[in-house]
């Protein structure tokens, strides 16, 4: 994995139900609309500015097309097929030799609980080994985000961490998991 090597543009990626579109300057109303609700926000790091400011989708906006420009990272809008409007986000990166995390998400809670989470990251997770061949991912969520912990399990990532970390809601286990390419392809047919 090269992780000075600056990333190729994000693809557009499709999944059963789920078109992954790059993150766009016009997604901004539209997650400032869904974005600040207290359980899509709970669980996530203290780098999440709470109460959420009326400008929080556009400066957190400006970062994120800030880093997509330098190669740093991808971005992905998650939308429905159908209708290109954003209904949550998936974001991929590198290892930096330190940080173990390498992809984050989140969706509108009206669509919770119908496997889209699951479907977008199986499809960032197929462009992470398959087409840039990165060997693994690390990957990390509170251990009281059963949703998010229950998609790395379903997708074969094994625990290798927990420790105390602060995030929104206050303080809970940070969850690290590492998902190795093997053990994805290898993964039983659903
Ligand atoms: C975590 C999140 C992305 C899950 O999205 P989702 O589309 O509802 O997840 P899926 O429907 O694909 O579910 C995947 C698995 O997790 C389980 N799951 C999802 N939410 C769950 C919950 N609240 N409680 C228990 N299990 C849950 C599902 O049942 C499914 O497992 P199964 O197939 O064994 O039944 C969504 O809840 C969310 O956006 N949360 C807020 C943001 C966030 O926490 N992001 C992650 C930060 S690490």
């Amino acid at each position: 994995m090269d992780d000075r090597k600056p990333l190729p543009p994000t693809p557009v990626l499709e999944t059963a139900r789920l078109i992954l579109r790059p993150l766009a300057e016009t997604d901004i109303p539209t997650i400032q609309r869904i974005f600040p609700q207290w359980e899509l926000v709970k669980h996530l790091g203290p780098q999440i500015p709470w109460p959420y400011p009326g400008d929080g989708a556009a400066t957190n906006m400006a970062m994120c097309l800030d880093q997509r420009a330098k190669g740093e990272k991808f971005f992905w809008a998650i939308t429905l097929k159908g209708d290109d409007t954003l209904r949550g986000r998936i974001d991929l990166w590198p290892f930096d030799g330190q940080r173990r995390d390498m992809r984050g998400f989140w969706l509108d809670p009206e669509l919770w609980g119908q496997g889209l989470m699951m479907e977008a990251a199986e499809a960032v997770t197929a462009y992470a080994f398959e087409v840039l061949e990165w060997p693994f991912l690390y990957l990390s969520n509170s251990a009281k985000n059963v949703g998010s912990h229950r998609v790395k399990e379903k997708q074969g990532a094994v625990e290798i961490a927990r420790e105390p970390f602060a995030y929104v809601s206050g303080p809970a286990d940070k969850v690290t998991w590492i998902l190795r390419r093997e053990a994805w392809l290898a993964r039983p047919a659903t």
